[in-house]
């Protein structure tokens, strides 16, 4: 493989908000008529750069063999609170990889980046959560080591 993964800095935000405005438009936009597509575009630059800022969170960029932006990754620690009190989770809040580089390690570079620095910050269990419709995502996660825990049902009303 010949892309690398390193850390966003505030230069490459506008990467960041690149990458998730795709992501929604991809996934989101096409599985749930109640997302705001338009949030990243509107709020992402703010958003990426206060998680830099935070150690409870890390902002993965994948670069291609040139150094162009080519996916990335956002993971977020969730402290035990007192209803799980042994729980610190590591949460995989947004990943993609761009359609002209899939297949070839990207995400699992970047899922492997997550994992490390996940169990640095203390976490004890890695979550993420995908639209049941995702399939290929789904079978992405499973194959990193994930697996059903909790089931949300939706129903129209
Ligand atoms: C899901 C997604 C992130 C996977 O990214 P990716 O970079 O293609 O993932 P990888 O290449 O690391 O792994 C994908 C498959 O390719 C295989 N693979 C890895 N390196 C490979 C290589 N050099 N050659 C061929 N196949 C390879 C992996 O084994 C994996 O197969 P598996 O899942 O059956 O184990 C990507 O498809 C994507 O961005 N989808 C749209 C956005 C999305 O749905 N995001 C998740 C939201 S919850």
């Amino acid at each position: 493989m010949t892309s690398s993964v390193v850390r966003a800095t505030p230069e490459s935000v506008p990467q960041l908000v690149a990458s998730a405005a795709a992501l929604f438009a991809e996934d989101g936009g096409r599985r749930d008529p109640y997302l705001d597509v338009s949030w990243p575009r509107r709020d992402g630059l703010a958003y990426f750069a206060d998680l830099l800022h935070r150690t409870d969170s890390q902002c993965l960029l994948a670069l291609s063999a040139t150094g162009s932006p080519i996916g990335h990754l956002i993971g977020r620690i969730r402290r035990a609170n007192p209803l799980r009190p042994g729980a610190v989770v590591g949460v995989l809040e947004s990943l993609r990889v761009d359609p002209a580089h899939r297949e070839t390690g990207v995400a699992t570079a970047l899922t492997e980046e997550f994992f490390a620095w996940a169990r640095e910050s203390g976490a004890n269990q890695a979550s993420v959560t995908a639209y049941a419709a995702n399939e290929s995502a789904i079978r992405f996660y499973r194959g990193r080591g994930f697996a059903p825990f909790e089931l949300t049902l939706h129903a129209p009303v």
